[in-house]
């Protein structure tokens, strides 16, 4: 086994984000395992966690021993009779799309989707996003106060992927329920009858998006829906299935994580009331602000991978088939990669250089949208809510399964006109 198997197996039971009180402050945990088992087993999950930053980059490079076809299977395996029940529909959770595929089909997917987020037509965006951010302001600035969490982390994202992909606003609140089945079969651990509740709420979710899906062949429009229907890869179109599994994953990446990116780097911003200050002499700094914030507090904590073959790595040695937890947060406070990595600092000589966003062929493709979101809420908060500060007393409490961690509530004040 590993050379590391003494500490590492102390360490690996340790590893629970299911534990009250370790979505605090996962943090320290990491550094632990970073320095003594860098690759290090979980018996609780059944998967290798590692959480060391050279490991990382080693794995996300060679998409040929380190699989991700295995990606949206859940963590935890649905009983038999929640199993039985998903095969009545959609199963989103095995049809292979972008974020769970290999090279060279990954390859071929991914050209698809560059197309629709490369920065310059993102930029085109940008208006709809200042829009949408504006009419949030607008709705809460007389207030003096909000939760930011509940009234603009959560709703600026999903209006905007809502929007780019064709969903009516009305349908949004029960999109984000479907997603919320979807991330807890995903990610979560909850007992059997409620994953088979989740389970029919993905029914329910496939069906919508096949409504879509063939109201799109029939009335193709400017969106992304319409724009995954008409898709060819090799002179081939998706299938329903395919295009129902991209539309769910694209939905729950295009705005859980940003709300929880959004959330995290506000409060952060507001804890050094005089950098949130500054902010405002420097316009180049609101995107460094975000940025940042992805790197420190990483909403998206950990991706899987699956090998295909034997493995050395880490001083751990892997068998074929074993399950790696890459968990992007531990390498995103690597002391060899970030000077000071537990302080938030928005003027990093290399603020792009981090793993918030993931690394290798399936770097996030959305980050040009997430990073626009962000830089523009910043710039907007910062403009029209003087004094922008958070509620006293506030103590910040998080919301965590395997794959997202983001705060459950933003109260701030400020002064009102
Ligand atoms: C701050 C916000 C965001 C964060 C922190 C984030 C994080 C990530 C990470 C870590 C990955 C790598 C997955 C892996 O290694 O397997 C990823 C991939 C991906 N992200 Fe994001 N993301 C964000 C916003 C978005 C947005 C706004 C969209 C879409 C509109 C999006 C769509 C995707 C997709 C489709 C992939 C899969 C790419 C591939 O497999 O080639 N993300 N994201």
């Amino acid at each position: 086994m590993s050379s590391h198997s003494a500490a590492g197996s102390e360490l690996g039971r340790g590893f629970n984000p299911f534990e009250p009180g370790f979505a605090t402050d996962p943090f320290a945990f990491y550094a632990r395992a970073r320095r003594e088992a860098p690759v290090c087993y979980s018996p609780l999950f059944d998967f290798w966690f590692v959480t060391g930053a050279s490991e990382i980059v080693e794995i996300t490079r060679d998409p040929a021993r380190f699989s991700s076809v295995h990606n949206m299977t859940p963590v935890i395996p649905l009983a038999p009779e929640a199993e039985a029940l998903l095969e009545q529909g959609f199963d989103v959770f095995r049809t292979q799309g972008l974020i769970n595929n290999d090279p060279p089909t990954h390859t071929r997917v991914r050209a698809l989707f560059s197309q629709a987020f490369t920065p310059r037509r993102i930029a085109l965006l940008e208006p709809m996003v200042r829009a949408v951010t504006d009419e949030l302001v607008d709705g809460l600035v007389k207030d003096g106060g909000a939760d930011m969490v509940a009234q603009l982390a959560y709703p600026l994202p999903i209006r905007v992927i809502g929007d780019m992909m064709g969903i009516p606003r009305a349908d949004l609140p029960q999109m984000k329920a479907w997603t919320d089945d979807f991330m807890f079969l995903l990610g979560g651990n909850e007992p059997p009858e409620r994953r088979l509740e989740r389970v029919r709420g993905i029914l329910a979710y496939g069906r919508y998006c096949q409504a879509m899906i063939e109201e799109r062949r029939r009335s193709p429009r400017d969106d992304l829906t319409t724009a995954m229907v008409e898709a060819r890869v090799d002179g081939e179109s998706f299938t329903t299935a395919e295009i129902v599994q991209q539309m769910v994953i694209l939905f729950v990446a295009g705005h859980e994580t940003t709300t929880n990116a959004l959330g995290t780097a506000l409060f952060s911003l507001l804890q050094q009331s005089e950098v949130w200050r500054g902010l405002g002499g420097d316009p180049g700094l609101f995107l460094a602000a975000f940025e940042e914030g992805v790197r420190f507090h990483s909403p998206v904590q950990c991706e899987p991978r699956t090998t295909t073959t034997k493995v050395e790595l880490g001083g751990a040695s892997l068998p074929e088939g074993a399950k790696l937890h890459l968990v992007y947060a531990a390498a995103n406070r690597d002391e060899t990669v970030f000077e000071s990595p537990d302080k938030f600092n928005i003027r990093r000589e290399n603020p792009n250089r981090h793993f918030g966003f993931g690394y290798g062929v399936h770097f996030c493709v959305g980050a040009p949208l997430a990073r626009i979101e962000g830089r523009i809420a910043l710039e907007v908060l910062r403009a029209r809510l003087p004094n922008l500060r958070l509620a006293p007393d506030f103590e910040p409490e998080y919301d965590m399964n395997l794959f997202f961690r983001g705060l459950k509530r933003l109260p701030v004040r400020w002064d009102a006109p």
